[in-house]
């Protein structure tokens, strides 16, 4: 709880204009995507590194949770407020700070949208290729707190693989910069590494530095049907195994494909069962090329239909449905558990496999989606928590996914993070030792435990 003293020291750091404790704005900021929600006790809008270093100080006089904010579109809980305490929305961080044409780099604040930021690079010839889902919505600072990946990571890596250094302020008040400002750097340990994917538990990052890349010449979306979700995948583990790179291969269920088509219309043909939405670029006579390739590796795998789209906007539409997917499903059931685990490629046959056998023995409808080129399938397992049992039928299909999951020697999250959803199942991936480094690395960068408590192993500390 903040006290009354703490709330007058946060006015004169801020600004009266920068502090809420109006009831609209801890209803807002006490949710995210997860749909789950927390009560803070205020809301600050801190605009320097310094006055978030100064509510930090006072957080530890006082005792008070920070919880680092950027767009509140977390999958995972990381930026709720379970236990209370000050929200700090980074909104007014929202500067890009330079683009250097001549380095291939960028400076930026962290409350900069990602999609604001990828079209000014673009303007330039140049791009910066992590796209989440929310792109839209979502922030640079809360892309580097999750290691948001997206949908072209299959070809270009994820959030970490572009971060080169950060702007942070240590639980403590302390304002560090970490990494470099060139392609190369090794001196001292890998702060950067630490803090991306820490979901805003060691530090609030307020600056990032991200290398660029030439913008690729040209683009081409496909979309392939097939009667079986096993025949989908299947099919991207050839396209794999023929060694073309798609920027992005994106898988969707029979149960995604109903949602979707009810928004967008997608006129499946009849007998579809999943369907994968592939994109390839670069070099427009290599990508015309690969294109080809995955047309007759789709219809050797037996696809019921293949689509080119003809147009850069007919492509966007198809993008536009995909990313939307995660929200089209909520008209099965009022209420979802979203994963986000990933499998070996090797393995989705098997993985889809196992799903379908989940959906039956549980009776709830489930819809999987996702980066089928990483493995990685968003299991959205969607209830009514109205009707009684079924949130208790939720929690032990999510055990027996994961479950599953490990025993495949995957992983139970892709890119959304730990947060809140999934802390109660991280012993099953990672082992107690090494839960326990993690645990002294935290009381190392926060001995109070001031910053974002509750989050990933709240047990541990
Ligand atoms: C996506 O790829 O659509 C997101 O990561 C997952 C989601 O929004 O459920
Ligand atoms: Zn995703």
């Amino acid at each position: 709880m903040i006290s009354e003293r703490a709330l007058k020291e946060l006015i004169s750091v801020l600004g009266p204009e920068h502090i809420s404790t109006r009831s609209e704005d801890l209803h807002t900021f006490g949710t995210d995507a997860t749909k789950l929600r927390f009560k803070p006790d205020a809301v600050a809008f801190p605009g320097t590194a310094e006055a978030i270093s100064r509510i930090l100080h006072l957080a530890n006089q006082e005792r008070f949770p920070v919880i680092p904010r950027g767009a509140g579109s977390g999958k995972s809980g990381g930026a709720l407020p379970v236990e209370g305490g000050l929200v700090l929305a980074m909104d007014r961080f929202n500067r890009i700070l330079g683009i250097d044409e001549q380095n291939l780099i960028a400076r930026v604040e962290c409350g900069v949208i990602t999609a604001v930021f990828q079209e000014a690079v673009e303007k330039l010839d140049l791009f910066y290729p992590p796209d989440p889902a929310s792109i839209k919505i979502s922030t640079l600072g809360g892309n580097v707190a999750e290691c948001a990946g997206g949908l072209r990571a299959v070809k270009y890596g994820v959030t970490r693989d572009y971060v080169l250094g950060l702007t942070a302020v240590l639980p403590t008040g302390e304002i560090i910069r970490t990494g470099v400002e060139t392609i190369k750097g090794v001196v001292g340990y890998d702060l950067t590494r630490l803090l991306i994917g820490s979901e805003g538990t060691l530090a609030v990052v307020t600056e990032i530095i991200v290398r660029l890349v030439p913008k690729p010449a040209y683009r081409k979306t496909m979309m392939a049907f097939f009667e079986t979700a096993a025949a989908a995948v299947e099919t991207v583990s050839a396209i794999i195994r023929s060694k073309i790179v798609p920027t992005a291969l994106e898988f969707m269920d029979r149960t995604c494909i109903g949602c979707v088509d009810q928004d967008v219309g997608l006129a499946a043909p009849k007998g579809t069962g999943a369907l994968l939405l592939i994109e390839v670029d670069g070099d427009k006579t290599l990508a015309t090329k690969e294109a080809k390739k995955v047309e007759a590796l789709c219809s050797r795998q037996g696809a019921l239909e293949f689509r080119s789209a003809s147009r850069v906007k007919d492509g966007e539409k198809l993008w536009e449905a995909r990313r939307n997917v995660s929200e089209s499903v909520y008209k099965l059931r009022p209420d979802k558990v979203s994963e986000d685990i990933v499998v070996p490629r090797s393995r989705m046959a098997e993985f889809v496999g196992f799903l379908e056998d989940l959906a039956k023995a549980y009776g709830l409808p489930m819809a999987a989606y996702g980066h089928a080129g990483d493995g990685n399938i968003h299991v959205n397992i969607l209830f009514d928590e109205k009707v009684p049992g079924e949130s208790e039928k939720v929690q032990a299909a999510v055990k027996a996914l994961f479950t599953k999951v490990i025993e495949m020697r995957g992983t139970l999250s892709g890119e959304h993070g730990v947060g809140i959803t999934k802390a109660p199942f991280i012993e099953m991936e990672i082992s107690r030792p090494a839960l326990e480094l993690m645990a002294r690395l935290k009381k190392a960068f926060d001995p109070n435990g001031i910053l974002n408590p509750g989050k990933i192993f709240p047990y541990m500390i």
